[in-house]
């Protein structure tokens, strides 16, 4: 079992993309995937046709009401395709927390518990490093983050290193960086190729091949609930996609 958290404390730079879209394509290779919405904004369940409202139990209900994460889960449209779905009420589980005894684990020990067994876990993150951000970095083995190829993408990266440093010293010891995805790429723009090959600096071969482009059809599919796979077959966004899973499950061969 490959557990991924997707993080980036900044805004926008993908990660839900990230996780719906890759789920979507190794769920298609006959992987059977979770992927769970810690983001209080709910867009990874909205973007997979779920109405946040109408959900009864949702993360929240594991984290604060500790019901058993294995009645949380549910399947998408897609087969092979689950998810611990989110909704508005996460926004105030940090709140909730603050004076519980192991708070930053009730994550990975309500998954264990409940013999939560997949191929693939991948959980969006919000855009924070708060405690449910915590959270996904002590249920996770690895880490991916997606990095927007624009000017300010590289702030707060130095802010992110030592927040996963600490989880790594403290909490988790055996997580890892094992992927840096490059989101919203325009090779015709200089300051996409700028930050590309700065990250590149940085991340050497922590970095995958495949660069996601900038995709208006990645953008559209949400308002769809659909993933790009079904949505847009055949478009940049799908291609690239796919291409990335495939990346992915090759890196299974090397653990
Ligand atoms: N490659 C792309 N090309 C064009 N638009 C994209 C691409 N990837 C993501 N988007 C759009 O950019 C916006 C931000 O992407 P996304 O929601 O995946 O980021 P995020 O990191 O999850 O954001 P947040 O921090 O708010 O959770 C969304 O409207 C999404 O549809
Ligand atoms: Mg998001």
């Amino acid at each position: 079992m490959r557990k991924i958290a997707v993080i980036n404390q900044k805004g926008g730079s993908g990660k839900t993309t990230t996780v719906v879209n890759i789920g979507a394509f190794l769920a298609q290779k006959g992987k059977k995937v979770l992927l769970i919405d810690l983001d209080p904004q709910s867009h990874t369940t909205i973007h997979l046709g779920f109405e946040p409202p109408e959900i009864k139990n949702s993360v929240y209900e594991i984290l604060i009401k500790k019901i058993p994460a294995k009645e949380v889960l549910l399947p998408t449209y897609e087969k092979n395709l689950f998810i611990a779905p989110a909704n508005i009420e996460l926004a105030s589980a940090e709140i909730e927390l603050v004076n519980e005894i192991g708070r930053e684990i009730i994550l990975r020990d309500a998954l264990k518990k409940s013999k939560v067994d997949f191929d693939y876990i991948l959980i969006d993150c919000p855009p924070s490093l708060g405690l449910l951000t915590l959270n996904a970095l002590t249920t996770a083995d690895e880490i991916f983050i997606p990095i927007q190829a624009e000017f300010f993408a590289l702030e707060g990266l130095t802010k992110l290193m030592q927040t996963i440093d600490i989880v790594k010293n403290r909490l988790n010891r055996g997580i890892e960086i094992t992927g840096i995805i490059i989101t919203m790429y325009d090779a015709r723009k200089n300051i996409c190729r700028d930050v590309a090959d700065k990250v590149k600096g940085h991340f050497k071969n922590k970095i995958f091949k495949t660069k996601i482009r900038e995709n208006v059809r990645l953008a559209e599919a949400p308002g769809f609930g659909k993933t790009i796979k079904d949505f847009a077959p055949g478009s940049h966004g799908e291609e690239d996609y796919r291409r990335l899973a495939a990346e992915i499950l090759r890196q299974e061969k090397s653990k």
